[in-house]
């Protein structure tokens, strides 16, 4: 049966009325309309889905909404508000700067059909809060061999991401 949950997503309470184990990509894209997470595989298995859930990434094709509750969810549309908060912008600094991991994909170029990209940022979102200057291992290592699955990219933009991650660790260490 259907039930209200009320939901921090990307700084803002927003209500939703759904079955509780209605997977929140589903929530987002649907009830929220945050285009953002994309549906790949479906199964925790691609990472085009991932959004940041307290901080951490999360795979919404697997994640109930029943789950998320009280936590601060956030989205690729989420980041530049992340990064406004993290640096004192002003409010009105989210609505005209980009996350630097945005900036830097858009820098080096990083997406070519760009389908699993908002997914690839939230997982250097993720790698950057935790370790602000990983090595190209590190990164490889996060995008590659972390659970629950490697991100994966049919476009092989793989080299592109390494240098973007490490822009984007050299931008948020200013
Ligand atoms: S769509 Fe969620 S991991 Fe592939
Ligand atoms: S840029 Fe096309 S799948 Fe990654």
């Amino acid at each position: 049966m259907a039930r209200t949950f009320t939901l921090q997503v990307n700084g803002a309470a927003r209500t939703v009325t759904v079955e509780p184990d209605t997977p929140l990509i589903y929530v987002l894209r649907n009830q929220l309309e945050l285009s953002g997470p994309r549906l790949g595989c479906g199964v925790s298995q691609c990472g085009a889905c991932a959004v940041l859930v307290d901080g951490r990434e999360a795979r919404a094709c697997t994640t109930p909404v029943s789950r998320v509750t009280g936590k601060k969810i956030h989205t690729i549309e989420g980041l530049p508000g992340l990064w406004a908060g993290r640096s004192g912008q002003s409010p009105t600094g989210a609505t005209t700067t980009l996350h630097p991991i945005q900036q830097a994909w858009i820098d080096v170029q990083v997406p070519q059909c760009g389908y699993c990209q908002s997914g690839m940022m939230i997982a250097a979102a993720d790698l950057l809060a935790r370790n602000p200057n990983p090595s190209v291992a590190q990164i490889r290592d996060h995008f590659t061999s972390a659970p629950p699955s490697p991100h994966l990219c049919r476009c092989g933009s793989y080299v592109a991401i390494i240098d973007a991650v490490q822009q984007a660790a050299r931008a948020m260490a200013v």
